[in-house]
């Protein structure tokens, strides 16, 4: 089974072939790290102008991997939510029409779910299934969400904790906004970070040993914001490498600290790692280090797989296709699959733990 995965709820437009065992014939992302890079965070009214531009262009790309093309197409799979909604509408626009005139079945994916899967891609025909049964913890973090989930199955996904502010992708964002280093943060962080001293400049841990399986990133932001406000910007490279290891220690710490907690809590000896900030060198390391002592085998997708792709809504729409799911063409924009909605409305009325 071919499928046509189709993802635009942010600023990357994307589209992606994927065989139903995983393995990715196509994969095309346009970034729009251009356009938003000026104002230091995604625009939402361009980035929906930006999908529109590329939407096709995209599309076209990824099929031209099948030698017959859109006839070698089996079902498509498109984000319908969380995202930005203008920017949504754009790939659900894009999936329905080719549904429509192809006569394909189309399933929608909670984009967070296609995150959570993604370790599952096999990049490149040669590359063996991923050994990793469920269930397992995995923990996304990236621009929009930062959270930890079970996952015992592709359908029933349970989420254990959120950040109660900004997700850790925001912060790096943010904190390099503040320095004045650029967009996105993230990867500028990561490369100054390895060349400072993470001790150098002393920031407050958040939500260590409380708040259960939450998180909280805003703080740690003004704690920073502060330490500039007091000291002025970093006067050399060393201070500025200084500055973006200690505020990057903080939030791969508390990433790791939790992410565990969670494996302890569930009894589950599985982590998966995703969301662009997975990227992270300093989190990676550090992940590695504490899953070995714990005894937790750790799971980090290739980099492709971590950030926005769409070859993970393909993969996630396969396995709803391959249950014989279907869903209308008056598919809208939601928020969040019924399914994890269930669960989350669950979650919601169980007393709130920790302190
Ligand atoms: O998953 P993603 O591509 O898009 C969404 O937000 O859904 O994640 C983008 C986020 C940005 O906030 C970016 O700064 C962060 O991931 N990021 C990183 C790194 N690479 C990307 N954060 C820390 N270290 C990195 N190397
Ligand atoms: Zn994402």
């Amino acid at each position: 089974m071919n499928i046509l995965g189709i993802e635009s709820s942010c600023d990357e437009t994307a589209a992606a072939v994927v065989r139903d065992d995983g393995v990715v014939l196509s994969d095309v992302v346009a970034s729009q790290i251009d356009v938003h890079g000026p104002y230091g965070g995604v625009v939402p009214e361009l980035a929906s102008r930006a999908h529109l531009a590329h939407v096709v262009p995209v599309i076209e790309q990824a099929v031209r991997v099948l030698p017959r093309g859109f006839a070698d197409l089996d079902g498509i799979a498109v984000t319908h939510g969380p995202g930005l909604v203008g920017a949504l509408l754009v790939g659900l626009s894009a999936a329905k029409a080719i549904a429509w005139s192809r006569d394909l079945p189309i399933v929608g994916v909670n984009h967070l779910i296609g995150h959570l899967l993604a370790v599952y891609l096999r990049r490149g025909e040669d590359t063996p299934p991923v050994p990793l049964q469920m269930p397992y913890i995995a923990m996304l973090a990236s621009g929009g969400h930062t959270a930890l989930y079970r996952v015992d199955g592709p359908d029933d996904i349970e989420q254990l904790g959120e950040t109660r502010d900004d997700a850790a992708g925001e912060a790096f964002d943010k904190v390099s906004k503040l320095l004045g280093l650029g967009y996105p943060g993230g990867p500028i962080v990561d490369k100054l970070a390895a060349l400072g001293d993470p001790k150098a400049v002393p920031l407050p841990m958040p939500m260590r040993n409380k708040h259960g399986l939450e998180f909280s990133f805003s703080g740690l932001k003004t704690a920073v914001a502060q330490h500039v406000a007091r000291n002025g910007l970093p006067a050399d490279d060393k201070a500025r490498a200084d500055l973006c290891a200690s505020f990057q220690r903080v939030v791969v710490t508390s990433l790791v600290d939790k992410s565990l907690a969670a494996c302890k809590r569930e009894r589950v000896t599985r982590l998966v790692l995703g969301g662009g900030v997975a990227a992270n060198r300093g989190l990676r390391a550090l992940a590695a280090e504490r899953c070995n002592k714990a005894g937790v085998e750790l799971f980090v997708p290739p980099l492709a797989s971590c950030t926005d792709n769409a070859a993970m809504i393909a993969y996630a729409g396969a396995q709803r296709l391959a249950r014989g799911e279907r869903d209308a063409l008056e598919l809208s924009v939601f928020s969040t699959s019924p399914q994890l909605r269930s669960r989350l409305r669950a979650a919601a009325q169980q007393p709130a733990e920790g302190g």
